[in-house]
């Protein structure tokens, strides 16, 4: 046995190795030295096409962030105010002769929107889509040895508006050249699943669609390899097959993993698969793939259960974009994300409205996250003028089906949900009476009928914002497993009883408002509003004490608290984890971005953000807002997020303002005082020991400049970044938190800074910037490795201040 392990893991490790050699099996990335060109040119798909003065870049690109804000750009404000149109992009390579007779295809992870793609000239097809990945087959139009290939693609993102959020344009996600003999995986066709899990064994259940594209039938053998987070093999199966000439034939493999230990939100224990097919003894194609091996159910009654333990879901729901650095995906970017959200005690994402970028699935399955993956925001009718209801009848059924096949393999996979708020839920439409419309009915069907089809190991959901009075037609039809409710909480309740027998989440709630650092007084007034709303603050900020939400919805802590009562809630997911571009409500322009967000653009914690890592999370808390810089004896509302504490007492300059103690379940506990300057603190204590203290003191004018990097070493593999904070301090090092200071950066080194950002939803300020106004005493600059090793230092300027350095490493 011992033997046979260490057999299996040396071919493990050449078969890595093998994965780069160009015309072997396997899957390189194809993002590098593209060319560029924004606008229509003629004949660009023609290979002889001289597009010698177009920009070189490297994908992901999206070119729409480069751009500038305009209230007058098509996707108007709530599409992020940026500027869409046609771009082109064009891609000479050649293939090693030993790759002739190979099969050549090209993966797109996603392209928004309407792709057109050429390869020599040869028109290949078209993918509406702007969120769903999708493959082409070169091989017949390649050309081997030191010939040259061209691809060429078109992107027309003209048509405006088309999003009810920002899109991005642009190849904004990565491609693949993936190559395989003639006989080789289907694309998305391997489906992995675990249909049996005890303590002391887990089956893990692997299925392969396998195309020969030979004329002749052959024998073909798969061997399949599980190994465990150590790369010691745990189980392994081999299959024979024999399929016709140009057919396909699958194989069917069980392997038993003995002790399974399971991946869970804390402990996402991953296994690592791995499959080869070989014909003729020549191996034609591998496929790996991380394998969580966990249960779960969704009940009605007890809510949300993972491997036999009752659990809440504290969930996010986030649109794709990425601040900064738009659409264009970027692991880091994403991780970070990620890391900002678990560290508040959020265990699981929805990604709203459309299929993520695979690597936020690959984050999820490695960070322990319970993903919603959401297929469309709107079916046959528009939401927008040019949105994909356009493009509904010809590629639903394929849009729908692929999302699944792609994603079925992730283990923080646990829901599909097939739309959000789409007006087919309405049997009559709004605000009409006596009309009906049954379509939800028969489209809700249809679709359930294609995910089951593919993958009937999850649930279906859908985001309803329609349940009351007259009977959801999604819900109606049957097809759905969970009920999904976007936000009106007092209707909860009603909503549940009327359809008891399904398990029940809030696919939205909340919609509250804030920019990070704005107060405004009287914080107990609960204020609601809803788009376009100009005129609430001149200045287009909003409050951020929890007391400001949408009219539809909820301040954080009305909706939490619902929640924590209604033991059948499986879960919920905030709107949103983090701000985005785009629907800037209560606003408009020249806001540009969402005020919805616990996290703001460039990353940094509203006060929200400890409301949640107080009641989500075990560790201890004690938060106090707002900042202390108030004009003398002007009355101000201090607020306490606290937990593991039974009571807080808050001092003014040493002075006691009382001890507070939450009652029943309110999440917070608020003193009213009269402003004087110095140092408002606060101490938590639980049966009369000190937990936590925390203090802010009235800052002076601003004086210096601090920067710091959220990590110290990077990658030089063109991709990673730093991020790094920058505040401006007074003299004494306070946070000043008002300083809206313009500050000047340079870059030296293998570095370049691929964003700056202040979290200011109505900054006109371009993101591709080597300066940034401070907004609220903050700024961010996202530094990225330009390829090579060093080290990479940044240096801020800002007139009157003292300047600041920091430097970091690239490896
Ligand atoms: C919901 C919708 C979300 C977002 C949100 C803002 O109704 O599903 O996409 O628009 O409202 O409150």
């Amino acid at each position: 046995m011992k033997n046979f392990v260490c057999l299996n893991l040396v071919c493990f490790g050449m078969l890595l190795s093998s994965c780069s050699q160009p015309g072997e099996p396997g899957r390189e990335s194809f993002n590098q030295q593209w060319s560029f060109f924004l606008g229509t040119p003629e004949k660009a798909e023609d290979p002889d096409f001289d597009d010698s003065g177009w920009r070189l870049l490297n994908l992901p690109h999206d070119w729409s962030i480069e751009g500038k804000f305009s209230g007058d750009n098509p996707a108007t404000p709530g599409g992020g105010a940026l500027p869409g149109g046609t771009g082109w992009y064009r891609k000479s390579f050649t293939l090693p002769a030993s790759a002739e007779g190979k099969k050549v295809f090209i993966d797109f992870d996603g392209v928004y929107c309407n792709s057109e793609v050429w390869i020599n000239g040869q028109y290949l097809g078209i993918r509406p889509n702007g969120y769903i990945s999708f493959r082409y087959e070169l091989t017949p139009y390649l050309r081997f040895g030191s010939s040259k290939n061209v691809i060429a693609v078109k992107v027309d993102n003209s048509r405006q508006p088309n999003s009810r959020w920002y899109s991005g344009s642009g190849i904004y996600r990565n491609v693949w050249l993936v190559t395989t003999g003639n006989v080789y995986i289907d694309n998305w066709g391997t489906y992995i699943t675990t249909p049996e899990i005890t303590s002391n064994e887990a089956i893990v259940a692997v299925v392969n669609k396998i195309k020969n594209s030979g004329n002749e039938s052959t024998d073909i053998e798969v061997k399949t390899m599980l190994y465990d987070s150590a790369s010691m093999l745990v189980a392994s199966a081999t299959a024979r097959v024999n399929i016709g000439g140009t057919e396909f034939g699958e194989t069917d493999q069980q392997l038993k993993v003995p002790d399974p230990r399971l991946w869970s939100v804390s402990d996402p224990y991953l296994y690592r698969l791995v499959t080869q097919v070989f014909s003729k003894n020549e191996m034609t194609d591998k496929y790996t793939a991380s394998v969580g091996i966990r249960s779960f159910s969704f009940d009605a009654e007890k809510g949300f259960t993972l491997n036999g333990k009752s659990m809440k879901i504290y969930g996010v729901c986030n649109h794709h974009d990425l601040g900064a650095l738009g659409a264009a995906v970027n692991i880091r970017a994403l991780e970070r994300q990620l890391e900002i959200l678990k560290e508040m005690g959020c265990n699981g994402i929805r990604t709203s409205h459309n299929p993520p970028a695979p690597e936020l699935l690959d984050l999820c399955d490695r960070m322990g996250f319970i993903v919603i993956d959401e297929a469309f925001d709107m079916w046959k009718k528009p939401k927008n003028k040019y949105d994909y209801h356009l493009n509904w009848d010809e590629w639903h059924e394929r849009d729908m089906r692929d999302q699944v096949l792609r994603d079925r393999n992730h283990p923080s996979v646990f829901v599909w949900s097939i739309g959000n708020e789409v007006p087919e839920q309405w049997f009559a439409p709004r605000g009409s009476s006596g009309q009906t419309d049954s379509s939800g009915l028969v489209i809700a069907r249809e679709l359930a009928a294609i995910v089951r089809s593919v993958d009937a190991t999850r649930p279906i959901t859908f985001g309803a914002d329609q349940v009351q009075g007259k009977s959801n037609a999604v819900i109606q039809s049957g097809a759905i497993d969970i009920i999904g409710y976007n936000y009106r909480h007092p209707f909860w309740k009603e909503v549940h009883a009327k359809w008891d027998k399904k398990p029940f989440i809030a696919t939205e709630s909340a919609s509250a408002f804030g920019s990070r650092g704005d107060y405004t007084m009287p914080s107990d007034v609960i204020m609601r509003a809803g788009q376009g709303n100009q005129n609430l603050s001149p200045d287009h900020t909003a409050s951020s004490y929890d007391n400001f939400s949408a009219v539809w919805a909820s301040t954080h802590e009305e909706s939490l608290k619902e929640f924590f009562r209604l033991d059948y809630m499986a879960g919920t997911f905030v709107w949103t984890g983090w701000d985005y571009l785009g629907e800037p409500t209560p606003y408009w322009w020249p806001s540009r971005s969402s005020y919805f967000g616990i996290i703001d653009l460039a990353g940094f914690p509203k006060d929200a953000y400890y409301l949640y890592q107080s009641v989500w999370t075990d560790k201890p808390v004690l938060h106090i807002l707002p900042h202390w810089n108030w004009k003398q004896g002007e009355t101000v509302d201090v607020w306490a997020y606290y937990n593991n504490a039974d009571e807080v007492e808050l001092f003014l300059n040493g002075k006691s303002l009382g001890v507070k103690k939450k009652s029943g379940d309110d999440m917070h506990v608020m003193w009213r005082t009269q402003f004087e300057p110095g140092t408002i603190s606060a101490v938590s204590r639980k049966d009369g020991k000190t937990v936590l203290t925390r203090e802010t003191r009235t800052a002076g004018m601003p004086s210096k400049i601090m920067m710091a990097a959220d990590r110290q070493t990077i990658l030089a593999d063109g991709q990673d970044l730093s991020f790094v904070t920058v505040k401006i301090l007074d003299e004494a090092g306070n946070l000043v938190p008002h300083a809206d200071n313009l500050v000047n950066f340079t870059v030296s080194g293998e570095g370049f800074i691929a964003g700056v950002d202040n979290g200011f939803q109505a900054s006109d300020e371009p993101f591709k910037a080597d300066y940034r106004k401070a907004y609220n005493g903050l700024c961010l600059v996202i530094l990225q490795s330009k390829g090579s090793s060093g080290n990479i230092t940044l240096t801020a300027t800002s007139e009157g201040l003292e300047e600041a350095e920091v430097s970091i490493k690239v490896k």
